[in-house]
């Protein structure tokens, strides 16, 4: 499956970190080699690599990098550390890497060579437990890029999505375009094509219009961080997402391993949301697009409550009706 695709977005050979630069796909195929803690957390910053959970396991190798070189380890967990704010994958790997107490580097690259190796395993699960909850002939609505660019492989909701139209359940997939930064259009849509599976392509605004029509069984979305009630901070866009499924009766799926649960939040109201530069806004591929010296806001992600998601699939099961207590109740077991 789509783990051993023809494209890695996060590679580790000759004691480097490779990248493909998701910033100028899919019309380019670059990649990027980084050897420093600052220049990774650079790139996590600059969305080389972007996706929470691609984000932990490059942070985990951009820490490693810092080993190899000798130099001071605090250091390279506060620079990667202050990379992106929302996505509590980055915390989780480097909290993992520095718990391990060691100063070994080759310790430190095989720490990060596990995390990105159970991130895939972790999708490859999450993927057949979401695709049971799918119907046969199924049409299905994702956002934002959850796929193999965006984890270790295999993709959270877009791995549902892949095991999913494997298991002949899938017959057509939207994927909403994302607006400021394009990943429906850029990313999720060439992954899909990729692997044959049938993507159209839609304007974030017209996500109503076509819940309308009612031939959408599941909204599939991924996660950067799920407090412990199960409120949902994923891309902007989302909640709105949400909002239209519940009024629709269209049904509302979360994919994220237990990586990105950060059960020391209460609820949503305390996830810290990414502020990123409003130039992504007034401008479009480097052009300017808003009247010069226009104001604008640019939010990465938003919350989604727990009582507008229907499931949240994980690697070690899933979340029905999720809320303080079910979240609870899985992660006891
Ligand atoms: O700003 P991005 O592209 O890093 O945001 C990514 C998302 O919001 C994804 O939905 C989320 O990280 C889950 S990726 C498996």
């Amino acid at each position: 499956m789509s783990h051993t695709a023809s494209f890695h977005a996060i590679e580790w050979h000759n004691q480097q970190l490779h990248l493909l630069d998701q910033r100028v796909l899919p019309h380019q195929h670059q990649v990027l080699s980084y050897t420093s803690a600052a220049d990774v957390a650079d790139a996590i910053r600059d969305m080389v690599v972007r996706g929470a959970p691609a984000i932990g396991i490059t942070a985990a190798y951009g820490y490693a990098l810092d080993a190899l070189a000798g130099r001071d380890l605090e250091a390279a967990y506060k620079v990667l550390a202050e990379s992106r704010p929302t996505a509590v994958n980055l915390f989780w790997a480097l909290e993992r890497m520095a718990s391990l107490s060691t100063v070994d580097p080759h310790a430190l690259v095989a720490e990060a060579k596990k995390i990105h190796q159970e991130d895939i395993e972790a999708n490859l699960a999450m993927g057949q437990f979401g695709a049971a909850l799918i119907p046969e002939g199924a049409s299905v609505y994702t956002h934002c890029n959850t796929g193999a660019l965006a984890t270790g492989g295999h993709g959270t909701a877009l791995g549902i999505i892949r095991s999913a139209f494997a298991d002949q359940r899938i017959k057509q997939v939207y994927a909403g375009e994302t607006r400021p930064w394009l990943q429906g259009a850029r990313l999720t849509a060439w992954e899909l094509m990729q692997d044959d599976i049938p993507v159209k392509l839609v304007a974030d605004g017209a996500a109503a219009q076509l819940f309308r029509q009612g031939n959408i069984s599941w909204v599939i979305v991924g996660a950067d961080r799920i407090a412990a009630n199960g409120d949902t901070a994923n891309k902007i866009g989302t909640y709105s997402l949400a909002v239209l499924a519940k009024h629709h009766g269209v049904k509302v799926m979360v994919a994220a391993p237990t990586t990105t649960f950060d059960l020391s939040i209460a609820s949503g109201a305390d996830i810290p949301i990414e502020q990123r530069p409003t130039s992504e806004v007034t401008s479009l591929n480097g052009q300017v697009i808003a009247p010069e010296g226009c104001d604008a806001i640019n939010p990465s992600f938003d919350v989604t409550p727990s009582d507008l998601i229907d499931a949240i699939i994980t690697e070690k099961g899933m979340i029905l009706e999720p809320s303080a207590e079910t979240v609870a109740m899985l992660f006891a077991r």
